[in-house]
């Protein structure tokens, strides 16, 4: 495990593996120090942790904060052994082929709906133009997915269990993978990027821009990242279908994040995170 943060102790997770002693570990470099310094300032106690190994960098944070471990962190893992995804699926990677990271913090803004999409926002405007948003957890490039957000918390605090721990969990694909198994074709960064775009230097681009949006997101909730997202929207003015097999068009996002499907019945606003959306298949 590599560290970067102000001297600590540091002690294995109980998912993960050896410690190693610098923020270079396996194929890739991880620049924590750089990361580090960004977020530091706005972020007291921050720290950054790069782990060869473990079953999942959710699961990890989740496990701490279940633990009373509570401080913000970033959290990478050079490979997971039993990532997950939305809608209870999993998410395989392969070492230096993909980004796998959480964001772990404390979090109290008055209305959590649509912190998943702001994140979207941050991440799809630190990597590129091109980059489009896939309500309500997905960045997408020409319709087929680059990346996806889990985002999970955990109550701790009085008056009880009023405070909440956030993990904000990142896969993004950096190079090109396999699409045996997936429901949506991969995209990958070096596409977009210079094929010689390491995990480590897309870190290095989202980090602080993440973490400032997050803070935006406590204090000011979805509205700000309203029409940044609906600028990047993949299913806007586009035919749909929801899970339960309802057909509609898309048109867009409301100030609180809800998905506008206009269906046979009139306008929906869609909230369920537990509803997947896709575009209909001409
Ligand atoms: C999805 O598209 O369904 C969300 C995928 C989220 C994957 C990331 S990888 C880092 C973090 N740890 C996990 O186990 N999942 C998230």
């Amino acid at each position: 495990m590599s560290t970067a943060g102000p001297p600590q102790g540091t002690k294995a997770p109980s998912g993960g593996s050896a410690a190693a002693s610098a923020a270079s570990v396996g194929a890739s470099t991880f620049p924590a120090e750089s990361i580090w310094e960004a977020v530091s300032p706005r972020l007291p106690g921050f720290t950054v942790e790069i782990l060869p190994q473990v079953d999942s960098t959710n699961t990890e944070l989740m496990r701490r904060a279940r633990a009373g471990r509570l401080e913000p962190v970033l959290l990478v893992a050079e490979q997971q052994t039993a990532g997950r995804g939305r809608l209870g699926r999993g998410w395989a990677s392969q070492t230096g082929d993909s980004l796998t990271f959480s964001l772990g913090l404390p979090l109290a803004p008055a209305d959590w709906s649509g912190l998943s999409l702001a994140v979207g926002v941050s991440l799809a405007e630190s990597l590129h133009p091109r980059v489009q948003l896939k309500w309500p957890n997905d960045l997408w490039l020409d319709d087929r997915k680059l990346a996806g957000i889990l985002i999970e918390t955990a109550s701790f605090g009085e008056p009880r269990e009023a405070q909440r721990y956030a993990v904000i969990g990142i896969g993004i694909n950096i190079a090109e993978r396999d699409a045996t198994g997936l429901s949506t074709p991969p995209a990958w960064l070096r596409e977009i990027l210079p094929q010689a775009t390491t995990a480590g230097d897309a870190l290095l681009r989202i980090a602080a821009p993440l973490v400032q949006a997050v803070q935006a997101f406590e204090t000011f909730g979805f509205a700000p990242f309203q029409a940044r997202f609906n600028a990047r929207d993949t299913l806007r003015d586009r035919p749909v279908v929801l899970s339960d097999g309802t057909a509609g068009t898309a048109h867009g996002t409301s100030e609180t994040g809800a998905l506008l499907v206009h269906t046979a019945r009139g306008m929906s606003a869609i909230t369920s995170s537990e509803v997947s959306v896709r575009p209909a298949v001409p």
